[in-house]
């Protein structure tokens, strides 16, 4: 979504600004643009790549101040008035925004009223003139921002400049990231880290609801009351943010190929010494718990699903697993003892934020698994383990959904005792390489399938959980429309649409339900359907078009989750697609 830049004492912010967007362009985003104070502001925005607004850019600027943006479309089409930055009605203040104003139209009338008229269809524009509003009648930067929070329902995260003071940079946010940069002469402003780590490893994390002023030399921070606060630094680890295509054409495959190092690293972190390695306190509130409801979205719903079943199998812990934004809207807890476990790659995910406000209300224990240190979810849930899997830049998340999985299976083998469950999994992330020996087929199949319009993925058990996921992932990077089925569940409804154009991809990795399987099989080869079958070689037969090793059946989204991944990414390329910046979609989905 969304993503911020900004810079005060820096001597030609132009690299810091343009390089900074082009880091922030995983998050995915359909304009850009800057704004600084050189005899005057100026703004240069338009729709479009980074890249593009870089050829509209003079080559320097010497300016105290810069901010830039990167915007996913929410309020209004994607256009060059609707980009950011935004400038105020009496051309005052400068502003880029991150997140949603759910209030906008209510200030937006007001201002209409006080004689305010408005260019974009944003909601940002509104905050601008709510900002130039105050100004106009106090003429106090802080105090206007004080006064505008107090008035503003919504997500936010805010830089901007006022033309009285273009030596200065304000910033304020509520429910979506922003992160000040400390450097020697200079300070920095973005919504991720990543952007900033070229420069300095020394960040302030704005809580809900501040604000402040940031000058070359100073940081002032203040909550909503408007009194100081003391913000301590944080570091990050380097490793976790760096973007590196080291050597890969794209982020995709980089981060497929390197899933095992993943689990290793995983393996090694939460696994020392002949025993699992987690907190004692957050073990026993699983085991006490008589009720573990999941929350995620997309891919980490996916993993949830795995999660879930392998707490009821192995932990004898009953579960729930919700969509979180249909959680929000009814929020069921089941159980005299609840348990919530949140997944989330980014950690920044509005709809499971708005979750754990209602968590927090209800004083219900919760847990996230995140690969974002310092993530809103990270710093806010009661429990928070960390995924360690290193940036996923692609928008399509792949070693997360399988570090995610992972990091379930060792927590269950923590709460239930059972060594057994490490030793499956260090074998079973043995065998990922395995996938690799058939990059070919692989390709082979993504060339079969390409000029389908519709495609099905089948599988009983673990096999249609991953099935879910397989079938998210082809439709987000190749644009296929794909549906995934329990192998039982078509002869209910979906069958009718099986014909012979019709590709149906079936997982066949858990003995118990292999027979069935194949029955399903025969049932969709009598409509047509040309069937790509993979499976591990004690249940094989003779035409299946995948062999894997054996690995232990519940394990198999670890495992056929690779050829799950390699199949949407080689699919995609053959179509010609952005692989790592999908249509439409963004990496951290930070709107409700
Ligand atoms: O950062 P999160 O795990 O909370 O994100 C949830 C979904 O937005 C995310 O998994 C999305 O479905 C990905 N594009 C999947 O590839």
């Amino acid at each position: 979504m969304c993503g911020i830049v900004g810079s005060v004492g820096l001597h030609n912010p132009h690299d810091y600004i343009l390089d900074g967007l082009k880091l922030l362009n995983y998050r995915g985003y359909d304009s850009a643009g800057l704004a600084y104070f050189e005899h005057g502001i100026k703004i240069y925005k338009d729709k479009g790549s980074v890249e593009h607004l870089e050829t509209l850019v003079p080559h320097n600027f010497s300016s105290l101040v810069a901010i830039g943006h990167t915007r996913w479309a929410t309020h209004g089409v994607a256009n060059k008035t609707n980009s950011h930055p935004h400038l105020s009605y009496h051309q005052k203040i400068t502003i880029v925004h991150n997140g949603v104003i759910e209030n906008y139209q209510e200030i937006k009338n007001f201002l209409l009223k006080e004689k305010y008229d408005f260019y974009s269809e944003t909601d940002t524009e509104v905050i601008a003139n709510l900002l130039d509003y105050f100004y106009t009648k106090n003429n106090d930067m802080l105090m206007s921002i004080k006064e505008s929070i107090s008035l503003i329902n919504g997500s936010y995260a805010i830089c901007l400049f006022n033309d009285d003071h273009p030596d200065v940079l304000y910033v304020m946010k509520r429910s979506s990231p922003l992160l000040i940069g400390h450097g020697d002469g200079f300070n920095l402003v973005s919504s991720d880290a990543s952007a900033m780590i070229k420069y300095t490893n020394k960040f302030i994390d704005l809580n809900d609801k501040e604000y402040g002023i940031v000058t070359k030399d100073n940081i002032q921070i203040f909550n909503e009351k408007g009194e100081a606060v003391n913000k301590e630094y944080i570091s990050r680890d380097i490793a976790d943010i760096a973007i590196d295509l080291k050597g890969y054409p794209h982020y995709m495959v980089k981060e497929i190929e390197e899933i095992p190092d993943v689990c290793a690293k995983l393996l090694s972190t939460y696994y020392k010494d002949g025993d699992y390695h987690f907190d004692k306190e957050l073990i026993d509130a699983l085991s006490k718990a008589n009720h573990i409801i999941f929350i995620a979205c997309g891919t980490s719903y996916h993993a949830s699903l795995v999660g879930g079943r392998l707490f009821e199998s192995f932990a004898n812990i009953s579960t729930s697993e919700y969509i979180a934004s249909e959680w929000a809207n009814h929020p069921r807890i089941t159980g005299e003892w609840p348990f919530v476990i949140m997944l989330s790659q980014s950690g920044e995910t509005a709809d499971l934020i708005s979750c754990l406000k209602i968590i927090e209300e209800k004083k219900i224990p919760s847990l996230v698994i995140t690969n974002t240190e310092g993530s809103t979810l990270d710093r806010k849930c009661q429990y928070s383990l960390l995924l360690h899997a290193g940036k996923e830049v692609s928008v399509a998340s792949t070693k997360a959904y399988v570090a995610q999985v992972s990091l379930l299976a060792l927590i269950v083998g923590a709460v239930s005792k059972q060594k057994y469950i490490y030793e499956d999994l260090l074998k079973a992330t043995s065998y990922i390489n395995n996938v690799q020996n058939n990059i070919e087929k692989i390709r082979n199949i993504a060339s079969n399938i390409k000029k389908s319009e519709s495609l099905y993925f089948l599988g009983r058990g673990y096999d249609y959980l991953l099935s879910l996921e397989a079938s998210l992932k082809l439709k987000e990077v190749s644009y296929i429309h794909s549906e995934a089925f329990p192998g039982g569940e078509i002869k209910h409804g979906p069958i009718a649409l099986i014909d012979k154009n019709t590709p149906v991809i079936v997982f066949i990795t858990d003995e118990e339900n292999a027979v069935h399987m194949r029955n399903n099989i025969q049932e969709v080869v009598a409509r047509g359907a040309k069937v790509y079958v993979i499976s591990t070689k004690s249940l094989a037969k003779k035409d299946d078009d995948i062999v894997l090793d054996d690995f232990p059946y519940y394990l198999t989204s670890v495992v056929s989750s690779t050829f799950a991944f390699y199949l949407a990414y080689y699919t995609s390329l053959l179509k010609g697609y952005n692989v790592d910046r999908p249509r439409n979609l963004a990496k951290s989905v930070t709107v409700e």
